[in-house]
């Protein structure tokens, strides 16, 4: 039997007030609902693990612990740290496995200062407008 695949779930800041915060953006269902949603989709076929912080500094550390940890891949929603941190870039540059970026919303829709995407620089795959399936669908193009 084939090991099970290990995921690590990061998302910035501002993404804890999901359901709360702008639902017209970023849809109706809390973080908590999501994590639920898109554990129930995977129906067991991997494992999850979720980390959030509204700190830069917080994150930096949890994506430099990964160096020494056997996740198959990295799902990150910076969420705005996306448009304004080198230093989650440079964290996310040290990794070896393959990183996903995700944003719920299309922010090539949205405003121009959306438009930079400093971490991307980093990522293998980026997925942006799929709502509650961002974080499904990443984990999803994992398993293939
Ligand atoms: C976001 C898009 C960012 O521009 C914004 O700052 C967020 C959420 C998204 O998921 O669509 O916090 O990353």
């Amino acid at each position: 039997m084939k090991p099970v695949k290990k995921f690590i779930i990061i998302n910035g800041p501002n993404l804890n007030m999901l359901g709360i915060r702008e639902p017209d953006i970023y849809g109706s269902l809390s973080l908590p609902e999501i994590i639920d949603y898109t554990e129930k989709k995977l129906a067991h076929r991997c494992e999850l693990e979720w980390f959030q912080s509204n700190l830069e500094g917080e994150i930096v550390t949890r994506i430099q612990e990964l160096v020494a940890q056997d996740f198959s891949a990295l799902v990150i929603n910076p969420g705005a740290y996306s448009h304004t941190s080198v230093a989650i870039l440079d964290a996310l540059h040290i990794l070896k496995i393959p990183i996903i970026e995700v944003h719920l919303s299309n922010t090539h829709r949205r405003e121009e200062f959306r438009q930079t995407k400093l971490t991307a620089k980093a990522s293998t795959i980026i997925m942006e407008g799929l709502g509650k399936n961002a974080y499904f669908m990443a984990i999803e193009s994992q398993l293939l």
